[in-house]
């Protein structure tokens, strides 16, 4: 029987002018940006950690440390790419990501497919492997005043 395993990942960014706003490597036009060491792309973030977390490889910041010039802005699929070669490295396949972005603005619902297609070609699985789902804060809270955006992912990986 295959062996089963799911992981969870989280992260969290600071909002700033002047920053882009970029997720699962895709660039939505808005007034606001992610800020961070690298493109602050949280939902890449919280995808490299659940693929981290299911394979029990240890999280994001003990593989690319944000304190090494070498992720100085990087592009967050760089992490997505390795990260999978990790998993596979360890025998596991790919079978299904799910993520929910966290965000009071813009809209992103015309984003689904573009993202959902980056992020699939960026870790060689279909795009029905890979589920993006989108919600406000409801306006309360850092998120709800646009002071920072969140995401999930759960990854469900098999060997
Ligand atoms: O947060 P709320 O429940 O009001 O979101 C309703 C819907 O709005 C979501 O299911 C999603 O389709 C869409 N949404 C979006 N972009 C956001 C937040 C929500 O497209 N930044
Ligand atoms: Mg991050």
């Amino acid at each position: 029987m295959n062996e089963i395993r799911t992981g969870m990942g989280w992260d969290v960014h600071r909002l700033a002018a002047g920053r882009p706003l970029i997720l699962g490597g895709v660039t939505v036009p808005s007034e606001l940006g992610l800020d961070g060491h690298s493109d602050a792309d949280i939902l890449s973030h919280a995808i490299t950690d659940a693929l981290l977390g299911a394979a029990a490889l240890g999280d994001i910041g003990m593989h690319f440390p944000d304190t090494d010039p070498k992720w100085k802005d990087a592009d967050s699929l760089q992490f997505l790419v390795r990260t999978a070669e990790l998993v596979r490295e360890c025998g596991f396949a790919i079978l299904h990501i799910d993520s929910t972005v966290i965000l009071q603005q813009p809209k992103l619902k015309d984003f689904r497919q573009p993202i959902r297609e980056s992020v699939a070609r960026t870790l060689g699985v279909e795009i029905e492997q890979v589920s993006v789902k989108f919600k406000t804060a409801e306006g309360v809270g850092p998120v709800g005043l646009s002071l920072s955006a969140e995401a999930q992912a759960i990854a469900t990986l098999a060997r």
